[in-house]
């Protein structure tokens, strides 16, 4: 195995940055599932036992984060391999950490634009070579807040004309609302033709009113030894109505469960609170169906 995931190279974990690391371990987990959600064989190449000691204390504590983690891995996976089926020729992925679909998911049919800082991207690019995965991706390091999301992809040969597939997992709960709402305007004003999917919390959450004291006592325990939640939407909806964009889909974490772990019981209130949700822009993307 080559030796490229170094604990000199991994990052801090209390960071936001640090946090993919994070995800990863709790992604990876689902390969040893009977019946898994989705098949991630890469995800392992950037763990190792500093990753994995502190992805368990936190999954010890919050044992909730691992299983959003994998339900929304697969209903990001779903969404994004039925619109390249449909015809996207350009998935975006903002924040993108350790994700892998750029080596799992259809690579041949779309160029990926994965955008992080260039810590994280570098690391990506070096351990990915370096286990020989091929991975049709143009790494964009940078802040897609202060540079600017769309200077950024101008920058790396993005057509704004071609249909586009926009994936911002794990992000909006890290960043404030203004720069959520920037982002989304940046992509509604520039992109012709697209489809976007995000996870977002309820503002309930954020603001401990959801009258449920095991989700305060979570997100306490969680932040202490993570990063701080400080964003969550009310009714997605209306959001998407006051930027003119159109809700193909919004379910709750609990919803999905649902749906793919039928027989399991709910670990927590939390997941009613924690959503996926899928807009276009008016225009609509080349796919109907999702
Ligand atoms: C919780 S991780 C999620 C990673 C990945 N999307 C996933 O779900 O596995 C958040 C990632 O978003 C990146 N990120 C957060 N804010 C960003 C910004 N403004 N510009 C670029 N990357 C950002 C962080 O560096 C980090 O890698």
């Amino acid at each position: 195995m080559p030796e490229v995931n170094s604990k000199d190279e991994t990052l801090a974990m209390s960071n936001v940055t640090g946090t993919a690391f994070i995800v990863a371990e709790f992604r990876a987990e689902e390969n040893e599932e009977t019946a898994p959600l989705y098949t991630d064989n890469i995800v392992k190449i950037w763990l190792n036992d500093e990753t994995k000691e502190i992805a368990t204390k936190i999954a010890k504590n919050s044992p909730a984060a691992k299983e959003m983690v994998k339900l929304r891995t697969k209903y990001f996976d779903d969404v994004l391999s039925n619109q390249i089926l449909g015809g996207c020729k350009q998935v975006v992925i903002l924040g993108s950490g350790l994700d892998t679909r750029a080596a799992r998911i259809n690579g041949e049919k779309a160029t990926y634009f994965e955008i992080d800082d260039s810590t994280t991207l570098e690391l990506k690019a070096k351990t990915l070579k370096a286990y020989n995965v091929n991975a049709n991706v143009r790494y964009i390091p940078g802040d897609y807040v202060k540079d600017g999301l769309i200077s950024l992809l101008k920058q790396s040969e993005f057509n704004l004309e071609l249909p586009t597939y926009f994936l911002w997992e794990g992000n909006t709960t890290l960043i404030a609302k203004k720069d959520v709402i920037f982002v989304l305007e940046q992509i509604r004003d520039n992109v012709n033709d697209f489809r976007l999917s995000f996870d977002y919390m309820s503002e309930q959450v954020i603001l401990r009113t959801t009258g449920y004291q095991d989700i305060n006592d979570y997100i306490d325990k969680y932040e202490s030894m993570y990063t701080p939640w400080i964003t969550g939407f009310e009714k997605i909806a209306t959001l998407a109505d006051e930027l003119n964009l159109k809700l193909i889909e919004n379910f709750s974490t609990a919803d999905l469960h649902a749906q793919y772990r039928p027989g399991r019981t709910l670990q927590s209130n939390l997941f009613k609170f924690y959503f996926v949700c899928t807009l276009e822009n008016a225009v609509g993307c080349v796919n109907p169906e999702i």
